[in-house]
């Protein structure tokens, strides 16, 4: 089963947190199924950038970026190569290797790692 692992953040995860992650899902719906309150302004739909994470280990299990996600991207703040917007970046189905993920840097602690 894949895995999320958040790092410590002062406001969302101060102590961390690991959990199974459910394959399919969103990295949002699967920190929000477990009780990790991220941001998501526009309720998922593709249309902000604060439910911004930063994939550190393991992007390629993910499914890939749609081309309305790269363009919003581009407008999101601390944008990094691994950059992903948690509502559109969805747990694979068939993982090829782990990944990790960073919440977003303007947030500075909070990461997580997912790895199946
Ligand atoms: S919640 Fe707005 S793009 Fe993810």
């Amino acid at each position: 089963m894949p895995e999320i692992v958040v790092l410590p953040h002062a406001e969302l995860c101060p102590e961390g947190k690991t959990f199974e992650a459910a394959k399919g899902e969103s990295i949002c719906d699967n920190l929000l199924d477990h009780g990790i309150e991220i941001e998501h302004a526009c309720e998922k739909s593709c249309a902000c950038t604060t439910c911004h994470v930063i994939v550190r280990e393991g992007l390629n299990s993910l499914e890939p970026s749609s081309e309305d996600e790269d363009d919003l991207l581009d407008r999101a703040w601390g944008l990094a190569p691994q950059s992903r917007l948690s509502c559109q970046a969805k747990v694979g189905t068939t993982p090829k290797k782990p990944n990790e993920v960073d919440r977003h840097p303007r947030h500075r602690d909070c990461a997580g790692r997912a790895a199946s």
